[in-house]
């Protein structure tokens, strides 16, 4: 992490950064966030509360709320809800439309790295994930090695192409709880043998936030010449990002989620030698005009560009706020909840405690209470919208905590289901 006075004076610069890309715009949002910046341009220290409460003003989540589902979706600021309208006003009141693709490939590789003529902007990781396993020409007898914490985003695109092709699926079984990355490298390079052409994997994996070594596994693959294809759904607005630095050759992500851009807003990062040869899932002009690079895969006929726009602006709230500043805010709310969690009888926390193996989620299950009964527990007694694991059997309850939740939000969930795990929860309606 970099130090306090270098940070600020990034954050000075960047929004002299979005104000000469915007300049001139005849739209009212860049207006209104340069007002918030300078509001924020001081203080943000984790435990800062004036400062987060500032934060907090600036969502439509009602005040009776806790939002611990992010992992799922996170709720755009009401900035990026006014650039999806004013750009879909435009559009209707018949303004030529159009992406200003130059400015958002600056301002995604300004907040999360790389070189902005890597990127291309599909609608969520799935489809992402699904340009990357179309793309690639993978054969009969080759391998591709997965894991059993993948989100069926990250893992059927791979799924389907091995069925086509008749390649082959091995899932390496991570630890829900490893005791250090190398535990999670180890567990995945076992899996690897002479026939594997690719990996597979989450950055942060959706069941119990754990955050994976992938500039290991990213140089390990190099050196064997095995395509390292991401899931990186979560970190992009969760921690602080340098793609050159992670590594890789594919990175998918879906900005809706941490980045707190509109819902149906994805991303996908192509390291530089697969620019001009991976192979178009969706095939317009251009496709095979290997002089555009990767922005052939941008051209993907006529799409809902407000969502863009929301995601412009959603990049230029994150670079107000700071990614530092997010990441240390997230964790710190996080830290607090699993602190609270362990004092909790009969709660067991899955999500390892170590700062390097997690983030902004924590897993847990509560002895003898079934999840989803827990569920709709905390939605009807607290209005707490949760997310529950169900995938592979694994029965965690996964709670997210980000920059627009409150410490009472934690205290309350707390007290919630400290109650709970002491006297139990009511089966849903229905149950059999
Ligand atoms: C790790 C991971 N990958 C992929 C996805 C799918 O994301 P999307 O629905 O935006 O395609 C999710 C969604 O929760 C996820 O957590």
């Amino acid at each position: 992490m970099e130090d306090g006075a270098s940070a600020e004076t990034r954050r000075r610069i960047d929004r002299r950064g979005f104000l000469t890309v915007l300049g001139g715009a005849t739209l009212a949002w860049p207006r209104a966030l340069e007002g918030l910046a300078r509001r924020l341009e001081v203080g943000g220290a984790a435990d800062d509360e004036p400062f987060w409460a500032v934060v907090r003003d600036q969502f439509l989540i009602p005040d009776d709320r806790i939002y611990l589902n992010n992992g799922t979706l996170g709720p755009p600021p009401a900035v990026v809800v006014d650039a999806v309208a004013e750009h879909a006003r435009r559009v209707a009141r018949t303004y030529p439309p159009g992406v200003a693709w130059g400015d958002l490939k600056a301002a995604t590789a300004a907040l999360i790295g790389g070189e902005p003529e890597g990127f291309v902007f599909p609608r969520n990781t799935t489809e992402a994930v699904s340009f990357v396993a179309n793309g690639l020409d993978i054969e009969g007898g080759d391998e591709i090695v997965t894991t059993d914490h993948e989100h069926i985003g990250g893992l059927e695109p791979w799924r389907m192409v091995c069925a086509r092709r008749g390649a082959a699926l091995r899932v390496a079984r991570l630890p829900p709880t490893p005791s250090s990355p190398g535990d999670l490298v180890e567990s995945i390079w076992g899996s690897v043998s002479p026939a594997t052409t690719v990996v597979a994997v989450s950055h942060v994996t959706f069941t119990t936030g754990t955050v994976l070594p992938i500039a290991e596994l990213a140089a390990r693959c190099a050196a064997r010449g095995i395509v390292l294809a991401v899931d990186g759904a979560h970190p992009p607005g969760m921690l602080q990002l340098d793609l050159a630095l992670v590594g890789g050759d594919f990175y998918a992500s879906s900005p809706h989620k941490w980045l707190l851009a509109p819902q149906g807003t994805g991303l996908l990062y192509l390291a530089p030698r697969w620019r001009d040869v991976l192979w178009p899932t969706v095939a317009s002009g251009g496709w095979d005009d290997r002089t555009l690079g990767a922005q052939r895969l941008n051209h993907l006929g006529t799409f809902d560009e407000s969502r863009l726009a929301g995601l412009m602006a959603a990049l230029e709230f994150m670079r107000a706020l700071g990614p530092d500043r997010v990441e240390a805010r997230v964790r710190h709310l996080r830290r607090t909840l699993r602190a609270g969690l362990d004092e909790i009888p009969r709660v067991r926390v899955v999500t390892a405690a170590d700062e390097g193996l997690a983030a902004g989620m924590v897993s847990f299950t509560v002895e003898g209470i079934d999840p989803l009964d827990l569920q709709a527990h905390l939605s009807r007694t607290g209005n707490v919208r949760t997310r529950v694991i169900s995938e592979y059997g694994y029965g965690y309850m996964r709670l997210s905590t980000h920059v627009y939740n409150r410490p009472s939000d934690i205290d309350q969930v707390l007290g919630l289901l400290d109650d709970a795990a002491r006297t139990g929860v009511p089966s849903r309606p229905g149950k059999g």
